[in-house]
């Protein structure tokens, strides 16, 4: 028996399994009112997901894999993969695993609740609380050190291939610190091995590195591109492929890759509900261009995430140095 499977199918306390705890089919219905819709908080490739209160009184998001047949037998594989990677790290910038219940051919995944949901929906104006630029920016470092954390081999001892790095895979907690969430495709890179050939390119359309779908190699970089197109979509309040445009314009990258790093242009992409006194054109230029790197084609040409982190604590710097002191020139008029 595996060990995700229950031994015994009646209720009992959750056990504890490498730090995550295993639940009951009972339980996750007692968690999520039978799965009412008032408590439905959002619905992906996976299935629908839930917020719950377990017994212990702690309120937690519940994902409920939810699949056609033919689509079980990747959706188990995505679902073991996420529990063994996920139970095994531990950082402020990626969402913490509480637990999973396999239950018969029932799955789920209980993770903490993030209050704030996912970065996208804040961008597109359904998240109740608009971000200024300030906000944008701490998200983008928050993603960034989840990244580089995974990316260096103090996570598991090896390298990790986030694969689906994505805007609706950032999670945002009450304080708008972000949260990397969905390892499910997530890929461990062995001592040495730089690249990881792959028969399937798997992952979302709009945030596919180029060289990844072109030659089927992953790398650490191919997570850097999407990073890269998540800072553009910060940038731009635009979504990453957006099907109301018209077919030259629906992919962001293409869209905009162009102008990242004309100043003058560069206004005209830049997000129209961004308040003036929230951002610097120094920021908002440096920004730009750490993200017209991260865009790159050729995945050698892009930075690393740790570089990432250092260069977005520099435009944090300048951003509120900057505006410091526009404050005081104007208190100065
Ligand atoms: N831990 C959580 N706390 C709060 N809301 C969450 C949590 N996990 C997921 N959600 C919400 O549920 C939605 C659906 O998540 P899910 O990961 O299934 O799909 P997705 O990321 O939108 O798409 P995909 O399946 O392609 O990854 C998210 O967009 C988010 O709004
Ligand atoms: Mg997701």
């Amino acid at each position: 028996m595996e060990f995700w499977q229950l031994e015994d199918q009646n209720p009992q306390p959750s056990k504890r399994h490498q730090g995550s705890s295993v639940f009951t089919l009972r339980e996750m219905e007692e968690a999520t009112n039978s799965f009412s819709e008032e408590n439905l908080l959002g619905k992906g490739g996976f299935g629908r997901v839930y917020k719950g209160t377990l017994r212990s009184g702690e309120v937690v998001a519940i994902k409920k894999m939810e699949l056609p047949p033919f689509k079980e037998a990747e959706g188990e594989r995505e679902f073991r993969v996420e529990v063994d990677i996920l139970s095994r790290l531990d950082h402020p910038n990626l969402v913490s695993l509480i637990g999973y219940c396999a239950d018969g051919k029932h799955r789920f995944l209980v993770y903490e609740f993030l209050q704030n949901g996912n970065l996208q929906d804040h961008l597109n104006g359904i998240g109740e609380a608009f971000m200024e630029w300030p906000k944008r920016l701490k998200v983008a470092l928050g993603a960034a050190n989840g990244l580089a954390y995974l990316h260096s081999s103090t996570a598991v001892g090896i390298p990790i291939v986030h694969r689906d790095f994505k805007s609706t895979n950032v999670l945002l907690n009450a304080n708008f610190e972000a949260k990397i969430s969905d390892f499910g495709l997530a890929k461990l890179m062995p001592e040495g091995q730089e690249t990881y050939m792959t028969v399937r390119v798997l992952g979302t359309f709009g945030y596919f590195d180029p060289e990844y779908t072109s030659t089927g190699k992953l790398t650490l970089q191919s997570d850097v591109y999407a990073f890269g197109v998540v800072l553009l979509e910060l940038l731009t309040g635009r979504r990453a492929v957006d099907l109301n445009q018209g077919p030259n314009d629906q992919n962001l990258v293409l869209q905009v890759r162009h102008i990242l790093n004309d100043r003058k242009k560069l206004r005209k992409v830049l997000d129209p509900e961004l308040s003036r006194s929230s951002y610097t054109m120094e920021s908002i230029a440096m920004f730009a261009n750490l993200a017209s790197r991260c865009v790159r084609v050729e995945s050698s040409e892009r930075p690393s995430m740790a570089d990432c982190v250092k260069e977005l604590q520099v435009i944090i710097y300048t951003n509120s140095k900057g505006l410091g002191t526009t404050m005081h020139t104007l208190r100065m008029v």
